[in-house]
């Protein structure tokens, strides 16, 4: 029988046994390869300080180490102090026979091309979003013209000719809508940083969609009252909920649905950024709908720009919720099943000993 030990050393792939304090334990050839380090120089350091992880897995790897189940994470981002952060997958299992130490096996991904192409992916819908933007400010101007000049022979028509004159105004006002939806990105500013009362936030935006969009629905309220002070702009932040508040109205049935606004404090809650510093997220709101949920085909980029599941759709709502919540160092996430679609945001809080201006 091969010895324990020779199989841990010829493991091809970097892996950890991480003691119930979150110390690494042992690691292998591999993992002190990952690392660029020894293993006498990490055994007995906290896990979390060699590796960083661009996601808050802390939370599932707590449960999973309480209810000895594996874990399995596809696809974030993996660095370690010495170098740039590269995907990979993660596998954690807890280690039979040492209740509380887990094992965890990192699998970059087989992929010199993939990271290239995810990178060009993202580069690519920022120039695209750069090119929208000149287009879009290039579009008014012109279309003024042909509105204005729509307008003037209406003034000579009868009303079969008014019709066409009616179609061209009114889809030329649509254009511009969307214009103004993609110039919004180039006009979005870094948030202008305060403490922010969320549930002034919910309610501003909960009051603005039953008046508007979100009429045909019932806007449930659920907040933790003791929820502290969130740092943020308090505009942006209202934008956010708006434009998710919009997208549930809009998924929902016409006779209407019900959207849930939760908020609640999860102290444990912490970002872990691939290049090692980490943050904490504990304000958590979410927006829940019983609507028929994220189709399928696009459920993967929902967050991309120009990604929209509906006939009218721009598909900037999300990309714009994402760009304010990256500006945030905030987290968004969403869980979607036919009847239940939840948005989760995660935002710091107002660090101690900060005035509170309101
Ligand atoms: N709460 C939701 N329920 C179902 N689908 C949703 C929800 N929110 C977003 N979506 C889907 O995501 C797409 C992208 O949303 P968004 O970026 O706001 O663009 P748009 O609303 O212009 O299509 C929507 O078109 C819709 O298909
Ligand atoms: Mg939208």
């Amino acid at each position: 029988m091969t010895s324990d030990h020779s199989i841990w050393a010829s493991l091809p792939v970097p892996a950890f046994l991480i003691d119930p304090e979150d110390r690494i334990a042992d690691v292998n050839s591999a993992g002190e390869g990952f690392l660029n380090a020894s293993k006498k120089a990490v055994e007995g350091t906290p896990v979390w300080d060699q590796i960083a992880i661009d996601a808050p897995i802390e939370e599932a790897f707590e449960r999973a180490r309480t209810n000895g189940t594996p874990l399995f994470v596809n696809d974030i981002d993996v660095g370690s102090g010495s170098r740039a952060p590269l995907q990979c997958a993660l596998q954690i299992a807890p280690l039979l026979g040492h209740p509380g130490t887990m094992i965890m096996i990192i699998s970059p991904r087989e992929l010199a091309g993939r990271m290239t192409q995810n990178h060009s992916v993202k580069s690519a819908a920022q120039s695209a979003i750069g090119m929208a933007e000149m287009l879009a400010h290039e579009i008014k101007n012109p279309l003024a013209g042909i509105t204005g000049a729509a307008q003037l022979l209406s003034m000579n028509l009868g009303a079969e000719d008014l019709e066409l004159t009616d179609l061209i105004v009114a889809e030329s006002r649509r254009i511009v809508k969307l214009l103004e939806q993609v110039e919004q990105f180039g006009n979005l500013s870094t948030p202008d940083f305060k403490p922010v009362n969320i549930h002034d936030v919910l309610d501003r935006a909960r009051r603005s969609a039953q008046l508007g969009f979100g009429a045909h629905m019932t806007i449930i309220e659920d907040y933790d009252p003791s929820l502290p002070m969130a740092l943020g702009d308090p505009d942006q932040l209202l934008q956010v909920i708006l434009n998710l508040l919009r997208n549930a109205s809009e998924a929902a049935d016409p006779q209407g649905g019900t959207i849930r606004l939760r908020s609640y404090f999860e102290h444990s809650f912490r970002l872990r950024r691939s290049d090692g510093t980490g943050q904490s997220l504990p304000l958590q709101i979410e927006i829940i709908d019983d609507g028929p949920g994220l189709p399928d085909k696009i459920k993967a980029d929902i967050f991309d720009p120009f990604v929209s599941g509906r006939e009218n759709g721009t598909g900037l709502g999300l990309a714009l919720v994402s760009k304010i919540i990256s500006d945030h160092n905030g987290w968004v996430s969403v869980t979607s099943v036919p009847g239940r679609t939840v948005f989760r945001l995660s935002l710091p809080r107002v660090p101690r000993g900060h005035m509170d201006k309101e």
